[in-house]
């Protein structure tokens, strides 16, 4: 079999798009834009991917860490022609079919991207370039055909003559091409006149001119052109690529009340027979059970949740895994590697910071638990507070299985409650409470007959 190669195009000035950061750098359904068009790769049996960039910054190395690349540098971006130029002393030993792609192009199709290789590899082609059909080909270059239909040239936007506008078969950017003959062509790009960019669609009339067979292969698929130059653009294809997932996870037995107004990341995952009301979003890498429910306007990123897990309304649950059948919210914030364990409960207006929480205890209304060990059937009181920080450090506080904490409690770090403590309602805790014993802490109460009957007397005179 030939040998595949792939060149994925990266170093552009991303002028439109506005941003210090390369729009190659920008996230897509969580996922930054690059790695979506790397993914199509995988499947592909390509021998190496070159990625040509502007620049190897420490994050880029980072984001593609996971991916076999090889990075090549075109420190100026004189256009797609150039790219390849760059990339031309790298390519020179090798034999093959090169897959040249644009990484703003995240909708492009593993299956398409099978096909042109194919037909670059079996019709004896040395160049085939993936159209499509665009009711707006604007900013697209257009592909020209002669009288007999046969495609002749690409045009870019920027050279385009008013007839040539009209055009609305476009270049989507994926090109195959036999590797030698590309080495052959690259020597005669030349700059446009207009722009002073190297066009790599140039190379498409050079081949055609030295005799090579060029071809077009048309997907009817126009989504998997679209481009992204634009925030605009950035936000269609957001929406498109979230569409697609969310009906991924519907067809593998997920109920969303409403699909449109829920955001679930492409790494995420959904066990069949969850529901997820609107307003949803589902970010990084979280993992939603089978069977939970997910109400309106909670927002969970990189959250596990297990099986049967309920999340009520406005909840907040980042960094952090709920145990099978535990109840989570309305209105709670769980963050920072939370382990809460099964058929719990944390409430209404509570917060947990770094803590871990067994299994069917309870903290059902406003409390504070942050840097906590808390065991199994403990119930934490309503208004509950572990003062954890003394404005230097962090302290934990332990609280030991089967513990009642009574509401309106502050337990001050470093301090432990032991098995089966019992701390009265309104208690500072200070110290340690040993096992099975009644902690309180707090001014004992007087009450002052007839006091109100006596102040009204005195109001009077
Ligand atoms: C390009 C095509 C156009 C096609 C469209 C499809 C050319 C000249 N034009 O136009 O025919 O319809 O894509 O989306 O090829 N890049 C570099 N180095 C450079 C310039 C660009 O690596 O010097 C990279 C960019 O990062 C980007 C890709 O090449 O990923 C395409 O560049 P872009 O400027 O977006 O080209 P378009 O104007 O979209
Ligand atoms: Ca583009």
């Amino acid at each position: 079999m030939v040998k595949r190669y792939a060149i994925i195009l990266a170093a552009g000035k991303s002028t439109r798009f506005k941003s210090d950061t390369p729009k190659i750098m920008h996230r897509l359904c969580g996922k930054h834009m690059m790695l979506h068009v790397l993914d199509k790769l995988q499947d592909l049996q390509i021998e190496k991917t070159f990625l040509i960039v502007n620049q190897v910054t420490k994050e880029l190395m980072e984001v593609v860490s996971p991916y076999e690349v090889h990075f090549i540098e075109q420190t100026k971006q004189l256009g797609t022609g150039h790219a390849l130029l760059a990339a031309a002393s790298q390519l020179k030993s090798l034999t093959g079919t090169l897959l040249v792609l644009c990484a703003d192009t995240p909708l492009i199709r593993v299956k398409t991207l099978q096909q042109i290789l194919e037909t670059c590899e079996t019709q004896n082609t040395d160049q085939v370039v993936l159209t499509t059909s665009l009711s707006n080909p604007s900013g697209y270059g257009r592909i020209l055909r002669d009288t007999n239909g046969k495609a002749i040239d690409i045009i870019e936007e920027k050279e385009i003559s008013n007839e040539q506008a009209t055009i609305h078969e476009i270049n989507t950017g994926v090109i195959c091409l036999k590797i030698p003959s590309l080495l052959k062509g690259l020597p005669h790009l030349t700059p446009s006149e207009q722009s002073g960019e190297y066009y790599l669609t140039d190379l498409f009339r050079i081949l055609l001119d030295q005799g090579k067979k060029v071809t077009t292969l048309t997907t009817d698929y126009p989504d998997e052109a679209l481009g992204v130059n634009n925030r605009e653009q950035l936000s269609i294809i957001e929406m498109k690529l979230r569409n697609k997932i969310v009906q991924k996870w519907m067809l593998n037995g997920v109920t969303f009340l409403d699909p449109s107004s829920v955001y679930v990341d492409v790494s995420a995952t959904i066990g069949s027979d969850t529901v997820i009301y609107p307003g949803v979003i589902i970010e990084g890498s979280s993992k939603i059970g089978a069977g939970c429910v997910v109400h309106g306007f909670s927002h969970l990123k990189n959250a596990v949740l297990e099986d049967g897990v309920v999340v009520d309304h406005c909840s907040i649950i980042r960094d952090s895994s709920i145990g099978r059948q535990t109840r989570v919210g309305p209105f709670a914030h769980l963050r920072q590697n939370c382990i809460v364990g099964h058929e719990s409960r944390i409430g209404n207006f509570v917060e947990v910071k770094q803590s871990q929480i067994g299994n069917k205890t309870k903290a059902a209304h406003l409390s504070y638990l942050g840097n906590a060990e808390i065991g199994n059937q403990v119930n934490i009181g309503a208004g509950t507070i572990t003062c954890n920080y003394d404005g230097k450090q962090k302290h934990t506080t332990v609280i030991e299985d089967e513990v009642f904490v009574g509401s309106g409690s502050q337990l001050i770090a470093p301090v432990t409650l032991e098995k089966k403590a019992y701390i009265a309602a309104g208690s500072t805790i200070t110290e340690d409470v040993p096992k099975q014993s009644l902690g309180i802490a707090r001014q004992k109460q007087v009450n002052r007959p007839g006091w109100t009957n006596d102040k009204t007397k005195k109001k009077k005179k």
